[in-house]
């Protein structure tokens, strides 16, 4: 069947659709870099922005694909939906196409959050719209995971056919294996070290790691400024406490607020605590509260070990999030990210999703010491062995991070289009 790419990116439905023997008529991609890559890849220029396209010229086609640009539903963006100034309208774009066009197929693909946009009102707005023009619509929240592809990334997928969706199943998810070997590679083109400050902070947390007595609980966050801090968090908070009683306490890393005044307090707390809010949310009075707990059980050697602790230069270098429950603590075969909650520390079964909006947070393997490379991230994505793709680093990140999983599509494709 023909098949059309909107909003195309590096090609990830097109390389899933390709596989299965349909053939791309038309492209489009606002991004110029981005279009002469897809041509390298796939002897086809993209037409640029969707909403100066003349849709009378768009070839006929049987299957729609579309990776709509998700910042508007994001959990990381500010979630406008439609008001926002970008990206928000691209929906109605995409209507006028299916709509004038009426493919038989449609296969859209975006964040999870857009179900729960505006309380669900959204989804079920573009969904009353598509199924207007006679498709039957179905989403599911997938990951690469529940298929063995190694990588968390909960993406919504959205299919709909002209008149029914009978012979549709969603495909079956697989029991995880642990697999990402498959996936790394011993020779990447850039071999990306970690900063000296880094490295630094990543020792220090390994020194940290060594010394926990074996079968601790470790909270998950650890906020280390809890460490000897007794100013107020369950019934009040620092903001709504007195300072004549908050003087008597003690703040980030137990130091004294002796001095404290209404100026100098972002010094000398958490930047978390230092809140113009009576009462703190449950979740955070839970973490400090679990914090405080581990440094009182265990705070003989924590207290030798401190200042290399709070020499760290950052708050979010200061907390550790241990996602690895009940292994050792050590740091072989961990995969780090640097977060702005914290150092995240997780199995090596899987990479966390990979994102488009920060490089600061690329995977870090530490039994490699080096960071996840290109190929590696193109291998995960299902790119694996892709002719033409962004070099640089800023840009590359942002494109794989935007596109859209391969392998899951291509699963998907197969159950929708194989009939
Ligand atoms: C979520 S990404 C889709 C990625 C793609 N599915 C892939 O596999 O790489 C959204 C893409 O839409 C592009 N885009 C944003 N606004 C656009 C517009 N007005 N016209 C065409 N493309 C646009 C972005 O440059 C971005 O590459």
């Amino acid at each position: 069947m023909k098949f059309i790419d909107l909003f195309a990116g590096l090609g990830g439905f097109h390389l899933a659709l390709n596989k299965l023997g349909h053939e791309c008529v038309f492209a489009s991609e606002l991004e110029i870099f981005l279009r002469n890559h897809y041509e390298e890849n796939f002897e086809l220029y993209p037409e640029g922005d969707i909403t100066k396209i003349n849709i009378k010229k768009i070839p006929k086609h049987e299957i729609l694909c579309a990776g709509f640009p998700c910042q508007p539903f994001s959990k990381a963006g500010f979630a406008n939906g439609f008001s926002h100034k970008i990206a928000g309208d691209m929906f109605f774009y995409l209507f006028k196409i299916i709509k004038y066009h009426k493919p038989k197929y449609l296969f859209l693909e975006n964040v999870p959050n857009l179900l729960t946009h505006n309380d669900g009102k959204t989804w079920l707005f573009m969904k009353n719209k598509i199924s207007k023009l006679g498709y039957v619509v179905d989403q599911k929240v997938l990951s690469p995971v529940d298929f063995n592809i190694p990588q968390t990334r909960d993406r919504l997928y959205i299919v709909a056919k002209q008149n029914n969706l009978n012979d549709f199943e969603w495909p079956q998810k697989n029991k995880a294996k642990n697999n990402l070997k498959k996936f790394l590679i011993s020779k990447p083109k850039i071999n990306k070290k970690l900063t000296k400050l880094k490295n630094n902070v990543l020792e220090t947390w390994k020194g940290f790691l060594k010394r926990i007595p074996k079968n601790t609980y470790v909270p998950n966050p650890l906020w280390s400024m809890e460490f000897g801090a007794t100013y107020p968090y369950e019934n009040s908070t620092p903001y709504s406490t007195g300072l004549k009683e908050l003087r008597k306490l003690k703040g980030s890393f137990g130091k004294s607020l002796k001095n404290v005044n209404r100026d100098n307090i972002h010094d000398l707390i958490p930047k978390y605590a230092n809140k113009t809010v009576k009462k703190f949310p449950d979740w955070k009075i839970r973490m400090i509260k679990r914090s405080r707990e581990f440094y009182k059980n265990n705070k003989v050697w924590i207290d030798k070990y401190l200042p290399k602790i709070t020499s760290l230069q950052f708050e979010a270098y200061q907390k550790l999030e241990w996602n690895c429950q009940g292994d050792a603590f050590n740091l072989r075969k961990k995969i780090v990210t640097f977060r702005g909650s914290g150092v995240r520390i997780r199995r090596s079964t899987n990479s966390p999703t990979l994102i488009s909006s920060s490089v600061s947070q690329v995977p870090y393997l530490p039994w490699k010491k080096r960071y996840m490379s290109h190929e590696e991230c193109l291998n995960i994505q299902g790119f694996r062995g892709i002719k033409s793709y962004p070099e640089a680093h800023e840009a590359f990140y942002s494109t794989i991070g935007n596109a859209v999983n391969v392998g899951v599509v291509t699963k998907i494709a197969k159950n929708l289009l194989q009939n």
